[in-house]
């Protein structure tokens, strides 16, 4: 009898997880999906009545929630039951860089991604297909596999449990994760079983193009997520190089972009110069493509992609330095306004931000900055600042604080951010940054003042009109 797939199990309720979890249950209403995690509070906040409330922020996201909760969809911390009732479990838990031991700062802390592997070993029953779907370093597949394996001589599966392992590593970008789940550029799928790997598919094929699915060897589809996410950073670091080029020979960097862009062979998207990339994968997944070739002798190879992480720094820095250099070389005592906290746009993420870089930067440089963020919230900036707000600063904090020189508040809104500032610095692109009105907003500035658009989302003409200073990314022109 041909099998099929009725009951899905996905550890890790994160960014991952949680949309992709949404999603399936949506557009295959057939099959059960339970999402489980470890962390209880953030599977009570999936829970939560208000599905406003839920700890991920997707346009989109919610209202599936809403739509599939209690029907098909379920989030719980019942690892062992849920592993127990699957047919196929995809493991969506966080892999972050290493810390100490070998391959520290480069290598993927994969001891998540093993207990996974080990409690799955331990209560699965039946035939069960797992699927990785955290981004992992290559070879991993081979570590769970052999996890199960070993687990199959053991006592705990006199049941006869057998196990097969996929890579379908996900694509989805912050902000349009639902987007991006629901018109998949591609889906890709990689693994050895024919059979299991049609499984699969076939819950694709819900509402995926069969011409969208790509089916490869484990190695391919692990190392093709790794690429394509190295080759997306790439790009930044290169338009952001060429940024700074722009500013020292009177060119505009928009211009450039736009130029080289229509060539097709190189195409338009992902030549946007900002702050630096942020986000949770573009730097832990070069880091592992670098470890990886150093692991194998090849240095040229792991310089060439460590470079890419190298400049996106060199970026950060050059941004804080130059904001210090027009403000007459100190920031002690200035007033600054920090417009987006976010990695990007319609997040609530700051893992790997550059605003995270860029503000240490000035608070070293004793600057007093008042940030502003439509979604994330005060603790979060506190706790990757290593900094409480001034309004609320203990002694305590001020004694731990490796940061002694400057202070930061938060804002609740623009116009309160930027009250007696001296220079206002966008870091993220949200939408209602680039309707501020500047003729008004000058007024509450202390003179001179400055604007650093390092988004590029204002209008050059309105902010100089408005007797303001402006600088831009790769803005030569003014
Ligand atoms: C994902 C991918 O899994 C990661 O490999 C990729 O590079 C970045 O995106 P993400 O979903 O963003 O990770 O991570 P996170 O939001 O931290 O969610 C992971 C969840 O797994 C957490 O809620 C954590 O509590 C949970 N977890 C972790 C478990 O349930 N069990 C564990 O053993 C470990
Ligand atoms: C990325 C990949 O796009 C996605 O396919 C993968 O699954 C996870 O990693 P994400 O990190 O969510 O997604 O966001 P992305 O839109 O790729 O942006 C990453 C960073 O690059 C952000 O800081 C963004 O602001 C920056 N960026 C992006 C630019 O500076 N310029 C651009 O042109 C595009």
């Amino acid at each position: 009898m041909k099998k099929s797939i009725k009951n899905i199990c996905c550890i890790g309720a994160g960014y991952v997880g949680g949309p992709t979890m949404a999603v399936i249950a949506d557009k295959c209403p057939h099959i059960e999906v339970n999402v489980v995690d470890i962390n209880k509070d953030r599977i009570l906040a999936w829970n939560s009545p208000n599905t406003e409330e839920i700890p991920i922020f997707e346009p989109g996201l919610s209202e599936i929630v809403k739509r599939r909760r209690g029907v098909n969809l379920f989030f719980s911390t019942e690892v062992k039951e849920q592993i127990a009732k699957a047919d196929m479990i995809f493991i969506s838990v966080n892999t972050p860089t290493k810390k100490r031991g070998v391959g520290a700062g480069k290598a993927s802390d994969l001891k998540w991604v093993e207990s996974s592997a080990r409690q799955i070993a331990k209560y699965s029953k039946g035939y069960t297909i797992v699927v990785e779907k955290s981004t992992l370093p290559v070879k991993t597949a081979e570590v769970i596999k052999s996890i199960l394996e070993a687990s199959q001589s053991t006592s705990h599966n006199e049941k006869g449990t057998k196990f097969s392992v996929l890579s379908n590593p996900e694509f989805l970008a912050e902000g349009t994760a639902i987007d991006d789940l629901l018109n998949p550029d591609r889906v890709l799928i990689g693994g050895e079983n024919k059979e299991d790997i049609e499984l699969l598919s076939e819950i694709y094929y819900e509402w995926v193009p069969k011409n969208k699915i790509i089916k490869t060897n484990v190695w391919s589809s692990e190392l093709a997520k790794l690429t394509a996410n190295a080759f997306l950073a790439q790009r930044i670091s290169s338009i952001n190089s060429i940024a700074a080029l722009c500013e020292a020979t009177g060119a505009d960097v928009r211009e450039v972009s736009r130029a080289i862009g229509s060539d097709s062979r190189i195409g338009s998207k992902f030549l946007d110069c900002g702050p630096g990339f942020g986000g949770s994968c573009f730097k832990k997944d070069i880091l592992n493509l670098v470890y990886l070739s150093e692991y194998l002798g090849l240095k040229e190879v792991a310089n060439f992609w460590e470079s890419v992480v190298t400049l996106n720094k060199w970026h950060q820095h050059r941004i804080s330095k130059l904001i210090t250099k027009k403000l007459f070389g100190t920031l002690s005592e200035k007033k600054i306004s920090i417009l987006g906290f976010a990695f990007k746009e319609n997040t609530n993420d700051t893992r790997e931000s550059s605003a995270i870089q860029i503000c240490k930067d000035l608070l070293e440089e004793g600057a007093e900055l008042f940030i502003h963020d439509p979604k994330v919230n005060p603790e979060q900036i506190s706790s990757d600042l290593n900094l409480l707000p001034n309004n609320i600063k203990s002694k305590a904090n001020n004694q731990n604080s490796k940061i002694k020189e400057g202070t930061w508040n938060s804002a609740n809104s623009v116009e309160s951010a930027l009250i007696n500032s001296d220079a206002v610095l966008i870091l993220t692109e949200w939408s209602e940054y680039s309707t501020i009105n500047w003729k008004k907003v000058s007024k509450l500035m202390r003179k001179p003042a400055w604007v650093f658009d390092a988004r590029s989302i204002i209008d050059p003409k309105e902010v100089l009109k408005s007797g303001l200073n402006l600088w831009r990314v790769g803005d030569g022109v003014i």
